[in-house]
């Protein structure tokens, strides 16, 4: 059985590039969840060097989709890793647009169990990658997202927790992740349904913590430190 430890160390993922993959723990948190919910049919926009990927197929011992048009720009190294863990049998490398693959899927009527979004990160591509993903995910399906940071990936994700409500948002050990399961097989907003979802809560939050990590010795982050020394935090 391959381990995410073993996976780990065989993978090969340049110095200057590792915050491209998910951290180690966030993809344990990925393999967890597919093993303890028994998961099988998977999709993933957003391959790399193949970490998020190897944890995928390494938990369900199952076929997995992949889709990415930059492999060669990452010299094949997903592709290497893969076959490194053997597991290149269970790969079907899709080097193409999300925009293009998603919407072939659902002509196709494809359905997938859990759909992992880490390709495009600018705010339209990940909405995308959502609204198609949305008819490709049965009910009980998980949607999970990446990079939450983002002001980009926030913005997707109020959006689905204010309007979505066939989504319902599962909490996860990491900060940086975001995961939803549907709820319900039908949306039933009407044609005009539109709930505001930009907060104020969140801009503020987003803008403070950049100014924080880019201003590391300035005098927010040293009140911010004060603050959670005080609370015993
Ligand atoms: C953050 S990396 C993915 C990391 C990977 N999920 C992991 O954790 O191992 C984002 C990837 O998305 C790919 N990408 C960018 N735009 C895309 C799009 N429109 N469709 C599919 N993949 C895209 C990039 O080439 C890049 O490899």
């Amino acid at each position: 059985m391959l381990t995410p430890n073993a996976i780990n160390e065989q993978l090969t993922i340049p110095q200057e590039d590792s915050t491209t993959p998910v951290k180690p723990v966030e993809a344990l948190t990925i393999y967890d969840l597919l093993k303890s919910k028994g998961i099988t049919k998977t999709l993933e926009i957003g391959f790399a060097y193949g970490r998020s990927a190897s944890h995928i197929m390494a938990a369900t011992n199952s076929p997995h989709i992949a889709m990415d048009p930059f492999q060669d720009h990452y010299q094949n190294l997903g592709v290497q890793n893969v076959k490194t863990l053997g597991l290149s049998d269970q790969l079907e490398l899709i080097r193409d647009f999300s925009h293009s693959v998603l919407p072939r899927f659902m002509e196709e009527g494809r359905k997938f169990e859990f759909i992992f979004i880490d390709g495009d990160h600018k705010f339209d591509g990940i909405f995308v990658d959502f609204y198609y993903s949305d008819f490709l995910i049965d009910e009980g399906g998980y949607l999970m997202f990446h990079d939450t940071w983002m002001r980009s990936t926030q913005l997707v994700l109020q959006f689905i927790r204010d309007n979505r409500k066939d989504y319902k948002e599962v909490p996860v050990p990491n900060k940086n992740m975001a995961l939803f399961t549907k709820v319900n097989k039908k949306d039933d907003r009407d044609g005009m349904h539109f709930k505001e979802f930009y907060t104020l809560k969140s801009y503020t939050r987003h803008h403070t913590t950049m100014h924080m990590y880019e201003n590391p010795n300035g005098l927010l982050r040293k009140m911010f430190l004060g603050l959670k020394k005080i609370m015993g935090k």
